[in-house]
């Protein structure tokens, strides 16, 4: 099921107020009464209720407060000024959106907090966002996901296994609208929302899918596409069948059904669901306060260290949110028997004939020593099996530990490879050098910023209170100077496993494969992978006439808005003029604050350098859902089969 809804199953039963004569006498019904203890509600009335709330200029000027102060620490800000080709299409004024949206009357907070969502995803860096969980409370789901296949764009296929694991509260809802929705699945699609089909998903790569600079790699973020999440299996309903922040009621579409006699399009229109997953209310009021306030979460706290330096470095985190995904049905799982170490987020298989060994990692958020773990175990029985090739698929894998992308290029590099990562930086901008200042003189651990993290370009650990940002050095881009701090490298823990000497496998005998919905660590790996050892990449989908990268949002490392307010608070520097205030609002707003640059060309990041994979592959209908076709495709086609 959609991972979201599990705070709903926890929330327990909702209390029905008792009608009093005061409510009764109220003029205008509470437009959230109506979908109040609903799970599936129509998404007209989610509307009404979610704009019930007035603009409010005290919460829009705190918000932009925070949303300003937080651009001050964004790496790629004067990047946006004027993108690199071929990225123009994310070119923004960060500032002057800003301006903008201060002095744009609105008529409703959801309108304003619409306009600044829009504005800072349409920017095209899924490490970079602004979630209003007030606005993100439901799951807007359009039981006609898509999907492009060799032959055309199509109704997934399988999408009333899929969606029918939703129950009977899903059918009855879209039966009692009158929608014959499962009559869709398989067809060939003509046009969506009035517009040709490629145009309308042109439309939504360009406004919706927030999530990776390279056009066609938000392509395939439009579309559904499979996966490996910490519940297992699941495919992504992709960003035209789901909307996170609510807007659409219905769609229409323009298509041939499956069998239809006439061959001809017809007009249909289909009807979105909108799933609750937030928190229970009972009318606007208590939706406002279980919802959209604050909570003792929302802002950072002061770290309080236990000890004086921490006995390893605070693991950096890279990854980004991505829209819902349901589990897989039965049907659709690979049949091969699991290796060992498949347990967690890695689910590792060996192909028929026992020459190629496949490992899945869906994910690098486990546990840093468990994902060693596993990887040795996979390895392991991979050897013991007589397995001299090896794929790794991280389709949609949204990046997790750095540490653990890491590990994984070190395992299979073998352990003379001693530097697995990109040189980075931060931003050396006043507040950031007063927060690296106040770390050395009040000996702060357990910071993200504490130097006790870094290892200086040359491998080396740097010393536990040193200032790595002032004096800061120069960088200038766009013709605007951003100087940034020293270059350094991520300290990272010693694995409890053996790192094998050698390569496990000779390094032209591994493949990757992807559809460059790899962000964060994932495209840290794949890009050391690429640049260091020219290992072979198949990156599957989007459309095959339009350049695809085999990842996608390359910054190094994200802070939450609570985290950069814990460094700030444990600083103790929240006083100081340039420090953003505490959030009003239950909210957050992330950033990627930590740049990696190219080895292959150390002025450049990563996220800015192109880089293509060798093989770019069409899906077909047996491979689109189907994680062991395309792997023995792969096997065949890429490896060779000798
Ligand atoms: C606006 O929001 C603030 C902060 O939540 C609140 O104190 C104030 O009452 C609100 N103003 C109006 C007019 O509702
Ligand atoms: C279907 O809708 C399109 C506009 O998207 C319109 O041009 C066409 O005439 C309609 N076809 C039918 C059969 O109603
Ligand atoms: C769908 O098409 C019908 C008929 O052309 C039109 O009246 C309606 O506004 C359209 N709905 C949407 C959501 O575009
Ligand atoms: C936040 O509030 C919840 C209850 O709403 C409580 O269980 C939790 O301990 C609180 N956390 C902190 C850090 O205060
Ligand atoms: C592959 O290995 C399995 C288990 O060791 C064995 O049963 C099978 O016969 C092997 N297949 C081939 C083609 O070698
Ligand atoms: C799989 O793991 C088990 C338990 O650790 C171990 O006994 C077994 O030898 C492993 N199998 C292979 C083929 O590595």
């Amino acid at each position: 099921m959609l991972r979201p809804f599990i705070r709903f199953a926890c929330s327990g039963l909702l209390v029905v107020p008792l009608l009093t004569r005061a409510s009764l006498a109220a003029a205008t019904p509470d437009p959230c009464t109506k979908i109040a203890a609903q799970f599936f509600v129509d998404p007209a009335d989610a509307l009404t209720c979610l704009k019930s709330f007035p603009f409010n200029e005290t919460l829009r000027q705190n918000i932009l407060s925070v949303v300003s102060r937080v651009f001050d620490f964004y790496t790629f800000e004067d990047f946006y000024l004027n993108s690199p080709a071929p990225y123009k299409q994310s070119t923004t004024d960060i500032r002057a959106e800003i301006r903008r949206i201060e002095s744009t009357q609105y008529a409703t907070d959801y309108d304003f907090n619409q306009d600044l969502y829009d504005f800072i995803t349409q920017m095209n860096d899924g490490h970079t966002r602004w979630f209003p969980n007030c606005y993100m409370t439901f799951e807007n789901v359009l039981p006609a996901p898509i999907v492009i296949l060799d032959t055309g764009v199509y109704i997934a296929p399988n999408s009333v296994e899929l969606l029918n694991q939703f129950g009977d509260g899903f059918s009855g809802f879209l039966a009692a609208k009158g929608s014959d929705w499962e009559r869709l699945a398989g067809a060939e699609v003509i046009a969506i929302g009035g517009l040709p089909v490629r145009q309308y998903i042109d439309k939504i790569a360009g406004t919706v899918s927030g999530n990776y600079l390279n056009y066609n790699n938000r392509v395939n973020s439009v579309v559904s596409s499979y996966r490996i999440s910490n519940s297992g299996f699941q495919q992504r309903l992709g960003d035209h069948a789901i909307e996170p922040f609510l807007k659409q009621t219905s769609l229409n579409f323009s298509l041939i059904p499956v069998g239809s006699t006439s061959g001809k399009p017809e007009n249909v229109s289909v009807p979105f669901v909108a799933l609750f997953g937030g928190n229970g209310f009972t009318d606007g009021p208590s939706y406002w306060a279980n919802n959209c306030a604050a909570i003792n979460t929302t802002n950072g706290a002061v770290i309080t260290p236990e000890g004086s330096l921490q006995t390893h470095p605070r693991l950096a985190r890279a990854s980004l949110v991505d829209s819902a995904a349901i589990d897989f049905p039965d049907a659709f799982l690979p049949t091969l028997t699991p290796t060992n170490g498949s347990t967690g987020t890695i689910k590792s298989y060996i192909l028929p004939g026992n020459k190629t060994g496949v490992m899945f990692v869906g994910t690098f958020e486990a546990e840093f020593n468990q994902f060693t773990v596993d990887v040795e175990a996979a390895v392991n029985q991979f050897k013991a099996s007589g397995v001299e090739k090896l794929l790794i698929d991280v389709t949609n894998n949204l990046g997790g530990q750095l540490c653990s992308g890491l590990f994984l290029h070190r395992y299979l590099a073998g352990a003379a490879f001693e530097l697995a990562g990109f040189q980075t930086t931060s931003r050396a901008n006043p507040l950031a050098q007063k927060i690296v200042k106040a770390n050395v003189e009040k000996g702060l651990s357990g910071t993200y910023y504490a130097s006790y993290n870094w290892l200086f370009p040359s491998g080396k650990q740097m010393p536990g209170y040193y200032n790595y940002n002032t004096p800061s050095i120069p960088f200038s881009v766009n013709g605007r100077d951003q100087p940034t701090s020293q270059r350094f490298l991520d300290s990272c823990p010693v694995p409890s496993v053996q790192l094998p000497s050698a390569p496990p496998f000779d390094l032209n005998n591994v493949a990757i494969i992807g559809n460059g919905c790899c962000a964060s660590t994932c495209a840290v790996f794949t890009s050391v992978m690429f640049e260091r050892h020219n290992t072979k990449i198949a990156t599957f989908g989007g459309f095959s006439d339009k350049p695809i990268e085999f990842k996608g949002s390359a910054g190094n490392q994200v802070l939450e808005w609570s985290e950069l307010d814990s460094e700030i608070k444990t600083a103790g520097l929240k006083d100081d003029p340039l420090a953003p205030p505490d959030l009003l609002v239950n909210g957050n707003m992330r950033h990627n604050w930590r740049t990696a640059y190219s080895f292959l060309d150390e002025t450049t990041p990563i996220a800015y350098l192109t880089e293509a994979p060798q093989y770019h592959f069409r899906y077909t209908k047996d491979t689109y859902n189907n994680p062991e076709n395309v792997w023995t495709f792969v096997e065949e086609v890429v490896l060779g089969s000798g």
